[in-house]
């Protein structure tokens, strides 16, 4: 399988067989549906059956009528008219059957259309839908590193469409062309068994070509679909780097990027056409050489007087070509096969994908957490092999406040996401007032660890909603307590709407340190006793930053803080700064210890001192 994204560790079987398997399940879970379904075209095939029968039987009173000599009509369904009834009346009466029986047809096909929508678009689209999107939620980071958003979406919207193909598409399917084509066949039969064999020769030769063409087929549709994860791809980052792209002035670049995504689509897509181009007309020349044989066979059988024209010729050569169309979509649902196994591959890599980090069977719980962390000789790297943290050793006693240094690419933001299981360390382990992290419930540990992210993200929704994020349970007093801390507050209530703002998509009608500062409001909020702050005031000016450093000072206290930070204004208040260097801690100590010995940390925050403090601090070497 050659997916644009491959999962590196399959965790269950996918085979076909697996997936054949798992879909049925599925089918059965909506078995009492799917039966409607079918009852439902049962009775709209056995109507169209009764439909053709009528006008075959009206052909052959009508021209016994018209036609002097020509044989007394058959009538179906043991029923025949009474004696007195002229020949016009009869054709009249199987007339208004034909009428009645296509208005009940069409009852029964408004009523299927409903059935069909409720089980598969409504059930088994929407069931699916929230599966994927409920397991997206317990993934970890690691998942999102390997997969594109744009396959994600896909799957979650796209994919889970094949699956739904398997049920309306395979399963009913493969049941009524069963159905059909041996009610056909009986019916066929029992009109004239030479007939029905002479004019059935050709079937194999169809379902041969219709088996053939969708092998042929089936690569091609697997790869469509990772052609238009890449379309999607190249939009979405598109979407997503408007500005880059724009600042840079590379929208043709961008537009021809596009445009080879989509062509790669075309191209695939216009094979697959082609294909079926090819195949259709074939097809559709071998049943026009059946109804030759018909013709010249069973126009023979009518001349002799051995089937009568409307009840055998004509019916025979309606059943047919129902029979014809049935074993053509043979090929179509060999088609829906392949198609909703893709997808149902790609559904089910979420489905089955291992959450990685969970929560114990049994977690411990922590009456109250002091917030002493632990790291014990831990490595760690996305990449197994290319380890990020190497060895890293150290001791944060509950209530410290640690700053992070380090070049960029140090693994800073690395070590932090240790702590809340974004990600779990390759070796050693982390501890919390002694225990492990992963002995924790993830939930609790999690909530009791506030973050602020390098780069903060905001949905779109209210300002008040966006600092709640973790505790929608706050009061409105609450959310303004957390903002004022984090100097968010003056500028919230110059908005006409204060905090019910409503803010754009990923908060863009806010600046970089505006956006910043709404989510140190909402890590503190939380009041959790852990506090992660990665490179919080890094997008502020000084001033804003002494306002935000100043008001966080109360904020901080008595709880255990991990800071990334740059600034000498925030090192000198640290308890204890950490100095990571290419994924090792190579110094610590306080800003004042550190500063008085030679080192990487003297010589980038004399740098600073130079340039009078308002400068980042240099690579850290
Ligand atoms: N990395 C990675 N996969 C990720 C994130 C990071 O392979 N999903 C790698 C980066 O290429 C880098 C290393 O991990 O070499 C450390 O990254 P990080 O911890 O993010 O570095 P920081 O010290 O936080 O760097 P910065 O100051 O730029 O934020
Ligand atoms: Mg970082």
């Amino acid at each position: 399988m050659s997916h644009a994204d491959p999962i590196a560790e399959p965790s269950a079987d996918l085979s076909n067989a697996a997936l054949v398997r798992r879909m049925l399940a599925l089918a059965w879970k909506y078995r009492f549906g799917c039966l409607q379904i079918i009852a439902l075209q049962g009775v709209l095939l056995v109507l169209s059956v009764v439909g053709l029968t009528m006008l075959g039987t009206a052909i052959d009173v009508i021209r016994h009528a018209a036609v002097a000599g020509s044989p007394s009509p058959n009538f179906p369904f043991g029923w025949t008219p009474p004696s007195e009834w002229t020949p016009y009346r009869v054709a009249l009466v199987a007339a208004g059957t034909v009428l009645v029986v296509g208005l009940v047809r069409a009852l029964f096909s408004f009523w299927l259309a409903i059935v069909v929508a409720r089980v598969v678009q409504l059930g088994i689209v929407v069931a699916l839908r929230s599966l994927v999107y409920d397991k997206l939620q317990r993934l970890g980071f690691r998942f999102f590193d390997r997969h594109t958003t744009g396959s994600i979406i896909n799957r979650v919207t796209g994919d889970v469409q094949s699956v739904r193909l398997f049920v309306d598409g395979v399963v009913i399917p493969v049941i009524m062309v069963l159905l059909s084509l041996v009610l056909y066949f009986v019916y066929m039969l029992r009109l004239h068994v030479g007939l029905t064999l002479a004019c059935l020769a050709t079937m194999p030769v169809t379902w041969l070509l219709s088996v053939r063409f969708s092998r042929k087929v089936r690569p091609a549709y697997e790869r469509n679909r990772d052609l238009v994860d890449r379309m999607v791809l190249t939009l979405t980052e598109n979407v997503r780097g408007v500005h880059v792209v724009k600042g840079f002035g590379r929208e043709p670049e961008e537009i021809a990027k596009f445009d080879q995504a989509s062509g790669a689509v075309r191209t695939q897509q216009h094979w697959i056409f082609e294909q079926v181009s090819r195949y259709t007309p074939t097809v559709e020349m071998l049943s026009s050489l059946n109804q030759a044989v018909l013709l010249g066979y069973g126009g023979w059988l009518v001349i002799q007087g051995a089937l009568p024209l409307g009840g055998g010729l004509i019916v025979f050569s309606g059943l047919l070509q129902q029979f014809s169309s049935q074993v053509t979509r043979v090929a179509g649902i060999i088609n829906s096969v392949q198609q909703s196994l893709t997808g149902a591959r790609r559904v089910f890599e979420i489905v089955d994908a291992p959450v990685e980090i969970s929560s114990p069977a049994s977690p411990v719980r922590l009456p109250k957490i002091a917030g002493e962390l632990v790291f014990e000789n831990v490595s760690f790297g996305y990449d197994p092999t290319k380890p990020v943290l190497r060895n890293v050793s150290l001791t944060i006693k509950p209530g410290q406040c640690v700053a992070l240094v380090g070049a960029t690419g140090a693994g800073k933001t690395s070590l932090l996401s240790l702590i809340p299981r974004f990600y779990d360390p390759t070796a050693g382990r982390v501890l919390l007032d002694g225990v492990d992290l992963r002995q924790f419930e993830l939930d609790e540990l999690r909530r009791s660890i506030g973050v602020v992210f390098q780069e903060s993200f905001l949905f779109s929704d209210t300002i008040a909603a966006n600092i709640a994020f973790g505790r929608p349970d706050a009061t409105p007093e609450q959310v303004e307590a957390a903002a004022r801390i984090a100097s968010a507050d003056e500028f919230i209530c110059e908005y006409p709407q204060g905090y019910e703002t409503k803010l754009r998509e990923g908060g863009s009608n806010l600046s970089g340190g505006q956006r910043q500062r709404l989510a140190i409001a909402r890590a503190l909020l939380l009041s959790p006793p852990i506090l992660l702050m990665d490179d919080p005031t890094a997008a502020v000016d000084p001033r804003t930053e002494h306002e935000i450093l100043d008001a966080m000072q109360s904020a901080m206290q008595g709880r255990t803080t991990i800071v990334v930070a740059h600034r000498l204004s925030m090192l000198r208040r640290a308890d204890l700064v950490l100095v990571l260097d290419d994924g090792e801690i190579v110094d610590q100590g306080t800003h004042e210890e550190l500063m008085h010995r030679p080192g990487p940390y003297r010589k980038a925050a004399r740098i600073q001192v130079d340039f009078n403090e308002p400068e980042p601090l240099e690579r850290a070497s």
